[in-house]
């Protein structure tokens, strides 16, 4: 698709706007590299051949699937397990105690841009190892919705099986053993471990009301990619999606700082989390 090496302004311009309408991510300037390299094999596919013709077919839905497609493969959907460790060292170290001191009734917990499952399942087996050092806890009913805008993905993480080189990416070889179970080359993460999460399709830039209320929001490496306006809606409506006391988690360069204050910062012994303020 050699067109798309040569992006007219124009089109650049339209495709940035479709972009950050449909899921909020914004393309710097000089991007057109992006597109190129995401989605001309997509394009090929598809037998498009310029920016202008694909937002056509978007906007006539022709293919219905074409915009989902597109978001899809503009969206990065890196992630890993226990990634930055800190959150999950957080939860065992802080929070969850802290919860079991404070409250008494069910820990709702929200993953809110899940990519292929790594973190709803990390925070999962972070309940089980607690679970399992703590005598009395009300964690044990615990439930974790896990949501992303990106059907696929939730397709892979609904499945739960992973290649050994993922699993490898942040499990040690004592977890492996302890929750997942091996199949062949895949391993596929032991049902007490799944059966506390529930997956969901969820835009973050549209209405949280039907999800309902949560404890803990991990909202992870997702709002680095968003425009200053866009952090602050959702950091607000995060902040009324959690009942009182509830807490935050964002991804190591992210923060709240600047764009909401209704949290205040925490200090655990690896990192920083938030709270919502009374
Ligand atoms: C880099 S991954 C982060 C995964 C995980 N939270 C972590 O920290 O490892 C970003 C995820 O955000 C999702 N995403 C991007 N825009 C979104 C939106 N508007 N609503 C919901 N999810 C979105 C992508 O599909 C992708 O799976």
């Amino acid at each position: 698709m050699s067109m798309t090496k040569n992006i007219a302004p124009e089109d650049y311009r339209k495709f940035k706007g479709f972009l950050e309408k449909a899921c909020g991510i914004t393309l710097g300037e000089g991007k057109q590299y992006l597109i190129v390299s995401r989605l001309t094999k997509l394009l090929r596919n598809e037998g498009v051949s310029s920016v202008s013709e694909l937002l056509t077919a978007i906007e006539l839905g022709q293919p219905q699937y074409l915009r989902d497609f597109v978001i899809d493969a503009m969206t990065t959907n890196e992630t890993s397990w226990f990634r930055d460790r800190s959150p999950f060292e957080a939860l065992a170290t802080d929070v969850f105690p802290l919860w079991d001191k404070e409250k008494k009734r069910q820990c709702k917990i929200w993953s809110a841009a899940c990519s292929s499952g790594q973190e709803p399942y990390t925070i999962s087996i972070a309940l089980s190892e607690y679970k399992a050092i703590t005598t009395v806890t009300t964690l044990n009913s615990a439930s974790i919705i896990a949501t992303d805008i990106s059907a696929s993905m939730l397709q892979e993480a609904k499945q739960a099986e992973y290649d050994e080189n993922i699993v490898g990416r942040g499990i040690s070889s004592k977890r492996k053993q302890q929750f997942f179970k091996q199949n062949g080359g895949r391993w596929i993460v032991a049902d007490d471990i799944r059966k506390r999460v529930s997956f969901k399709e969820q835009n973050l830039l549209s209405s949280y009301d039907s999800l309902g209320k949560f404890d803990i929001i991990f909202c992870r490496n997702v709002l680095i990619y968003f425009a200053a306006e866009r952090k602050t809606d959702i950091l607000n409506r995060m902040a009324r999606a959690l009942n009182p006391g509830g807490f935050l988690f964002l991804g190591a360069s992210e923060t709240v700082m600047g764009y909401s204050d209704a949290f205040e910062m925490k200090r655990s012994a690896s990192g920083v989390y938030y709270r919502l303020k009374d």
